[in-house]
């Protein structure tokens, strides 16, 4: 397993469209061991999840894991997940505003609407489908990352520019206010 650099916003991987893997080829030692490097990437950036195109494979791979995180000390932890292939439809029209962050766009935060309950489908890494439907703050995590295999990333989804910080003065500003919301959704919906 390797540590791998990670993608820096204006590096035109991030906006490629990841290519769709067939189960022989998510099967094969080359994309199991990218997975393991994807995950080891992660954990060692503290990063609450990660996809393949900022490690400069733009293929259809990303991991989820929160283990009490100190980036988000206040989002509820999620077991490690390999999302392959994943497809999100929204399940009715309720949104949140999540303050958000990324590996790949460096010291920026920045608030953005998500779908607080969706649906997600794909496979797991060894090919085994995944159906499973996600609310609040984790749901955030999950469109975060599954819009990176789009080229999409959360700076394109800020409605509100004024809402961009410093991770230095989200701290002084905006997180007492933003914690005391997200705390309240997270006793709403448990996620
Ligand atoms: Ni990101």
């Amino acid at each position: 397993m390797a540590i791998r650099k990670i993608a820096q916003i204006g590096h035109p991987v991030l906006r490629e469209t990841a290519r769709v893997l067939g189960r022989e080829e998510l099967a094969s030692l080359d994309i199991q061991r990218f997975i393991d490097d994807l995950i080891e990437t992660m954990r060692d950036a503290n990063g609450a999840g990660l996809a393949a195109n900022q490690i400069y494979q733009p293929i259809a791979i990303c991991a989820i894991e929160v283990k009490d995180n100190p980036r988000y000390p206040y989002k509820p932890n999620i077991p490690l997940t390999v999302l392959v292939n994943p497809v999100v439809q929204l399940i009715g029209g309720e949104r949140f505003d999540n303050y958000e962050g990324c590996l790949s766009v460096p010291n920026l935060r920045g608030l953005v609407p998500r779908h607080l309950r969706i649906r997600v489908t794909g496979w797991d890494r060894h090919g085994n489908e995944i159906d499973r439907e996600v609310a609040g703050v984790t749901a955030g995590t999950y469109q975060h990352e599954i819009d990176h295999l789009n080229g999409t990333l959360f700076v394109d989804r800020v409605t509100d520019s004024r809402t961009l910080c410093t991770w230095t003065e989200f701290e002084r500003h905006h997180r007492a206010a933003f914690v005391e919301r997200i705390t309240d959704l997270v006793d709403r919906v448990g996620s």
